[in-house]
């Protein structure tokens, strides 16, 4: 039966991965197709009237969502990916997380300079992951013109950390 918001369709699952943290699921969304039609219907009607030439989608959950917009909308698709998995040359940025450090990377010629580019990712939680890939984007001379997620944890208040940028979810969990 299709459900009467696109919340429904999430889980919620306390103390995953540790204590304390209420993880906030999308398999149970992606896996019904009423779920995965209205979330990636709403994402490109999220993107209504923005001049972009590429879709970037972030490792992980950022490609499953990235890729459905990009083949709807007839662009191209862009990894960011977790350090050493990429083949070729890469620009990569460091980014700090609640407990240490990570690093994201993109190939040195995914984008060229003046490239209207969109991100999408699952979620924003801190931010930290969003604004690593708006880095990469820029030090490539891309240009971001929106940032589309799904659900977004107003909480840790990560859209402070993009301020400057679009930024638009579906779900938004205080
Ligand atoms: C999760 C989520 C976002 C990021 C948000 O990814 O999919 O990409 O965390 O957190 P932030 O806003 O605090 O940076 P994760 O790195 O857990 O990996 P996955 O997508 O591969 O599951
Ligand atoms: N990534 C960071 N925080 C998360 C959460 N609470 N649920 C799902 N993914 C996350
Ligand atoms: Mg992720």
């Amino acid at each position: 039966m299709k459900k009467e918001h696109l919340a429904d369709y999430v889980l919620s699952i306390p103390d995953f991965p540790e204590k304390g943290i209420i993880f906030r699921d999308i398999t149970s969304l992606i896996q019904d197709p009423d779920g995965l039609k209205d979330s990636v219907d709403g994402l490109i009607h999220s993107l209504k009237g923005i001049d972009f030439d590429l879709v970037i989608g972030l490792e992980s959950r950022g490609f499953i969502f990235g890729t459905a917009i990009a083949y709807e909308m007839h662009k191209g698709f862009v990894p960011v990916r977790k350090k050493g998995k990429l083949p070729r040359e890469t620009v990569s940025v460091a980014y700090d997380l609640e407990y240490g450090k990570a690093e994201v990377e993109i190939h040195k010629d995914a984008i060229q300079k003046g490239m209207k580019v969109v991100i999408v990712d699952d979620l924003i939680a801190t931010g930290g992951t969003l604004e690593a890939a708006c880095k990469l984007v820029e030090k490539l001379g891309g240009e971001v013109v929106k940032i589309s997620v799904v659900m977004e944890l107003a909480g840790l208040e990560g859209r402070k950390k993009l301020a400057g940028y679009e930024l638009e979810s579906l779900i938004c969990y205080e």
